[in-house]
């Protein structure tokens, strides 16, 4: 039997660093537990503005993500900066995302249906392939026809579906049979042309559920989700141990 496999997004680890400027929670360290504990590869997101995952970041995880074997997935805006860093540090997978300053997170697929934007991202995928023959490309898009019609045309090796709307409509509590017959229709697109087919973007524990029902995707990159339920499960295990630490120094001069 097959499994999907669990890309573990840490770009939130960095987010909680950065928001203090503090060395921790190191995302190295968040990479390395993830890998241990079983998740297939590791995801960051290097973004424009830097906002979570910093450069020094991308080459700490890669080593991490090497020591243990298993692969780096790096998402990125196809701007020249990024193409450049990817090229240099050759991550096993560069998953090319659309960019905007303000959005607070990725709010959507690339726009293959722009010429120019078409141009742009068939320059990127062939510049990458071009000096980092190792490194596989997928490109985040919507589930619509000619949105996945167009990534054929490109050299890529996998797409990854965009599922926030999905997750919205999950958490409230509206139908999902629309999205789930557009990712099973674009799955056998996607298939029949050998590439890999991949999701991300908003899932949950519980709106995880109908797509692995479904059972076509073969990859899911998680990562919000996963770093807000981690701090319900460490939570009472780190209280208990200060708790532990405070209880071994009586305090001084008292009775
Ligand atoms: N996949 C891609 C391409 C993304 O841009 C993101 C968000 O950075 C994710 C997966 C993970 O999304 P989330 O953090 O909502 O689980």
């Amino acid at each position: 039997m097959k499994f999907a496999r669990l890309g573990v997004n840490i770009d939130h680890v960095a987010t909680l660093r950065q928001q203090r400027g503090e060395f921790y929670p190191s995302v190295a360290r968040a990479a390395e537990v993830s890998l241990a504990t079983g998740a297939h590869q590791i995801t960051i997101h290097l973004r424009e503005d830097r906002r979570h995952i910093q450069d020094r970041d991308v080459p700490e995880v890669h080593a991490v993500c090497r020591h243990i074997g298993k692969p780096l997935n790096l998402e990125m805006g196809a701007s020249d900066e990024m193409i450049a860093i990817a090229v240099k540090e050759r991550p096993d997978w560069v998953c090319l995302v659309p960019e905007k300053r303000q959005e607070r997170t990725t709010e959507g697929g690339l726009d293959l249906v722009d010429p120019v934007n078409y141009a742009r991202l068939a320059a990127a995928c062939a510049s990458i392939k071009d000096s980092s023959p190792s490194t596989k490309i997928s490109l985040f898009v919507e589930a619509s026809d000619e949105v996945l019609r167009r990534c054929l045309t490109l050299k890529i090796d996998a797409v990854e579906i965009h599922t926030g709307d999905f997750a919205r409509d999950f958490l409230e509590k509206k139908s999902l049979l629309h999205h789930l017959e557009r990712y099973k229709k674009g799955s056998l697109l996607i298939k029949q042309a050998g590439l890999g087919y991949h999701a991300g973007h908003g899932l949950t524990f519980d709106s995880l559920v109908p797509l692995l029902q479904e059972g076509d995707f073969e990859e899911y990159n998680i990562g919000h989700w996963i770093v807000a339920e981690s701090v319900f499960i460490g939570l009472g295990h780190v209280v208990k141990e200060l708790l532990t630490l405070i209880n071994q120094h009586p305090l001084k001069g008292s009775l």
